[in-house]
């Protein structure tokens, strides 16, 4: 089953191309230039009707479904809520019959998530899943929804089920646009770049070999803080519970511009801090957040786009990744993070596979 690798979590990373065109398999009308989903069980017509959509996930589907909020609003221009299902559970918070909801969960059966499905299918409304495992509790318990096929997701720190989630996301986002502004070409651009992802997945995971460098070179460090705007910050917050989780280092992700308001205080010698900084309109700004970190002292690791020269000479150490449209990033800015994760914590002789304290799926509250 392992194959050529020594772990399940290093099979699954590199499993990613093949994972991610399995989600997208069949999903993907040219000719209509929109998404196609079987499951959803939603018409055109209700899907109209639908003004405000509420994600609830825990952990890393938790920082998927933040992607999800970027990429709804942005291009389908649905307003969007995200909630821990552990407190949207509990919460009681105002909600009208036009509010749709989706759980984002790999298992299917994290015990919060499922709660919250049921607390707002209670209160009459329609409920969905983006899930993985098929024919878990959630997806039984769903009125419709979207499964990954990302396959069997083995090691407890999620990679590929993660990057498929983004990937059904952005689907769901054209899809949703398709009903409402977008237009017939901008939905076959978007098509043509969704399209590309898997290959630029491939490429980024050509920076295994660096990844291992800088992972020995920072291996020692007890604090790290990673730090991204727009569609990467949601990436810094999963990079950091990456190495959380599987390296029981300390780690926290920010958005860069966050950091002058407090953390940045916790900046020194021996905590550094990976930007996350492929090219967009938002990069010069992220520059700018680099700076204030290096005149402080802080050693910076940077995730960029290849060919971006500049960040080498700031930097003290740069990951290259393909550049590509932002609402895409996430995908690919996660592959270099779970890799430096992955052999940090390798180093560190720590079980990656089966992390101290942590279950595969959480079926307790
Ligand atoms: C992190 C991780 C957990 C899960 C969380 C939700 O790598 O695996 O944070 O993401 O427990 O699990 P699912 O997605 O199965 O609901």
């Amino acid at each position: 089953e392992l194959k050529d690798y020594d772990h399940y979590m290093l099979k699954e990373i590199f499993e990613q191309p093949e994972s991610l065109r399995n989600t997208m398999r069949g999903r993907l009308s040219e000719d209509m230039a929109t998404a196609v989903f079987g499951g959803l069980n939603l018409t055109p017509q209700d899907l109209l009707k639908v003004k405000r959509i509420v994600f609830t996930a825990c952990g890393t589907s938790w920082h998927s479904a933040m992607v999800g909020e970027y990429l709804i609003e942005e291009i389908a221009q649905i307003p969007v809520e995200v909630e821990y299902a552990s407190e949207l559970r509990y919460r009681n918070p105002p909600m009208d019959e036009s509010t749709l909801i989706f759980a984002i969960t790999q298992s299917g059966e994290t015990a919060d998530t499922l709660a919250a499905l049921r607390e707002m299918k209670r209160k009459g409304h329609p409920t969905m899943a983006i899930c993985n495992v098929v024919g878990s509790s959630i997806a039984q318990e769903a009125d419709g929804g979207i499964y990954l096929h990302a396959g069997p997701e083995i090691g407890v720190a999620s990679t590929k089920a993660y990057s498929s989630q983004c990937l059904a996301l952005t689907l769901l986002a054209l899809y949703l646009g398709r009903l409402r502004h977008l237009s017939y070409n901008k939905g076959r651009a978007m098509i043509e770049r969704i399209k590309e992802v898997p290959d630029l997945v491939e490429k980024a995971l050509e920076s295994n070999t660096k990844c291992r460098e800088v992972a020995e070179k920072y291996k020692d460090c007890n604090n790290f803080l990673y730090l991204g705007r727009h569609y990467n910050f949601p990436t810094a917050l999963e990079g950091a519970l990456k190495l959380k989780e599987i390296s029981y280092i300390h780690a926290e992700g920010y958005p860069a511009a966050e950091m002058k308001h407090g953390p940045i205080a916790l900046v020194d010698e021996q905590t550094p801090s990976v930007f996350v900084m492929p090219h967009g309109f938002i990069y010069e700004k992220v520059m700018s957040n680099l700076e204030e970190i290096k005149a402080r002292g802080g050693p910076v690791i940077a995730i960029a786009a290849e060919g971006d020269e500049r960040i080498a000479e700031v930097a003290d150490d740069v990951i290259y990744i393909p550049q590509t449209v932002e609402y895409l990033q996430p995908i690919v800015s996660a592959i270099p993070l779970q890799l430096l994760s992955y052999h940090i914590a390798v180093l560190r002789g720590c079980d990656v596979d089966k992390p101290r304290n942590l279950a595969k799926s959480v079926t307790v509250e």
